[in-house]
C-alpha cells in the first residue's frame, strides 16, 4: 500500500511501529503485547508447536500463516489457555499467562476465535452475545446474591451486546437461533461476541473459511475497524489475497516452528516460505526459486488464491476439543 495521506492512522502507526524490524524469525517488536519464549507442544511423539521466540506487535494486523498442520491452531490453543504446554512462557500485557485458563486469559483481555465456529446453534443471537459478556469485571458470587448490581450488569451487557449487533449488521437477527444463521453470518457473530469483553487483542483462527464471498468484504472491514480502534489482531488464514490485503506484518510456522517473519511481500516471495508450502522441493538456486514462486497461489500474483482453502475440521475439531470460548 501507498504511503499517502489516504492511509488511516490505526494503519500508519502499525506500520511506522513495523518499520524497522528485522525479517527474521522471532524479531523484537518496538512494542509488543505478547512475547512468547521456548513455547512445546508435543502430541506423542509428534511436536505440534516448538516457538523459540515470537513477539506481537501491539495495534498492528499480524498474520500467523503455514501449511496445514503447521501448528497454528495448536499454537492459538496454547497461548489462550485451551491447551497446555509441555514447556513454555508467555506473557501478555506484561503480565505471565502460561497456565492461565482460558477465561481468565479472556479476562485479561486476550480472546479468539475458533477455526470451526462455536456459536451456540440452540441459543438466539443475542443470548450468545450475552454469554460472551458474562464473566466480566470480577463477577462473583456476592454479586450474584444482589440483585441490584446484578441487574445492571446484565442491562450493560444488553446495550453492549446491541451495539456490536448493530455494528456487525446482525441486529436484525437478534432472536433468531445462532444455527439459522449462514457460515459468514456464524463467523461475524463469533467476533462481535468476542467484543464483547472489551478486548485489547483478537485472535481469529481462520476467519474466511467458509464465508460466502458476499460477507468476504464486510468481514475484511470488520478486522481492519478492530486495528483503527486500538485493538491487536493474530489471525490465521489460508487465504494469501486476504493476508496481503489486511496484514502489516506475517509470521509463517512450518512444522511447530516460527520460520519466516516480515511484511506481506516480502514474506510470500521468501523461498524458505515457498519450501514450507511445497515441502522442500526445490535445490535453492534463485532460477528455481522464482519457478516455484510462480506456483504458489498469491505468492507473487494478485489472483484469487488459497494455498489450501481445506477446512481441515479433523485436525480443528482434535485440537479444539469442542469447547466454547466463555
Ligand atoms: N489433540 C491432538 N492430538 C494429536 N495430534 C494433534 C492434536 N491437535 C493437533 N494435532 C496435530 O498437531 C499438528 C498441528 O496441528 P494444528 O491443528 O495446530 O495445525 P494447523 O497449522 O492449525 O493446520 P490447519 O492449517 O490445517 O488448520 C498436526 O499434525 C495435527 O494433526
Ligand atoms: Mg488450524
Amino acid at each position: 500500500m501507498a504511503d499517502d495521506v489516504t492511509v488511516p492512522p490505526g494503519v500508519a502507526k502499525a506500520r511506522a511501529a513495523l518499520k524497522d524490524v528485522p525479517h527474521e524469525p522471532g524479531a523484537p517488536k518496538q512494542d509488543p503485547i505478547l512475547v512468547a519464549d521456548s513455547v512445546v507442544r508435543r502430541f506423542g511423539g509428534l511436536t505440534a508447536v516448538s516457538v523459540d521466540h515470537i513477539e506481537i506487535q501491539r495495534g498492528a494486523i499480524t498474520a500467523l500463516i503455514g501449511p496445514n498442520g503447521a501448528g497454528k491452531t495448536t499454537f492459538f490453543n496454547l497461548l489462550t489457555g485451551f491447551d497446555r504446554p509441555d514447556e513454555g512462557d508467555w506473557k501478555f500485557n506484561g503480565k505471565p499467562l502460561a497456565g492461565v485458563a482460558a477465561h481468565k486469559v479472556a479476562k485479561q483481555g486476550m480472546v479468539r476465535t475458533f477455526q470451526l465456529t462455536k456459536a451456540l446453534s440452540r441459543l438466539t443471537v443475542i443470548d450468545n452475545m450475552r454469554l460472551g459478556g458474562t464473566g466480566q469485571k470480577g463477577e462473583s458470587f456476592w454479586k450474584a446474591l444482589i440483585p441490584g448490581i446484578w441487574k445492571k450488569q446484565e442491562q450493560e451487557i444488553t446495550e453492549r451486546a446491541d451495539e456490536l449487533l448493530a455494528r456487525f449488521k446482525l441486529d436484525a437477527k437478534r432472536e433468531d437461533f445462532a444455527g439459522s444463521l449462514s457460515g459468514g453470518q456464524r463467523k461475524l457473530l463469533e467476533m462481535a461476541r468476542a467484543l464483547m469483553v472489551q478486548p485489547d487483542m483478537v485472535m481469529l483462527d481462520e476467519p474466511m473459511a467458509g464465508v460466502n464471498p458476499a460477507l468476504t468484504q464486510s468481514l475484511l472491514g470488520h478486522v481492519k475497524s478492530l486495528r483503527e480502534d486500538g485493538m491487536t489482531v493474530l489471525f490465521v488464514e489460508h487465504d494469501m489475497d486476504m493476508v496481503r490485503d489486511i496484514s502489516d506484518w506475517v509470521i509463517v510456522m512450518g512444522q511447530g516452528k516460527v520460520i519466516a517473519e516480515g511484511t506481506p511481500d516480502t514474506v510470500m516471495a521468501d523461498p524458505r516460505v515457498i519450501d514450507a508450502y511445497l515441502g522442500s522441493h526445490h535445490d535453492g538456486t534463485e532460477h528455481d526459486a522464482a519457478e516455484v514462486a510462480a506456483e504458489v497461489p498469491g505468492a507473487d500474483a494478485p489472483s484469487s488464491s488459497s494455498v489450501d482453502a481445506a477446512p481441515s475440521s479433523a485436525e480443528g475439531a482434535k485440537s479444539e476439543g469442542g469447547k466454547t470460548d466463555e
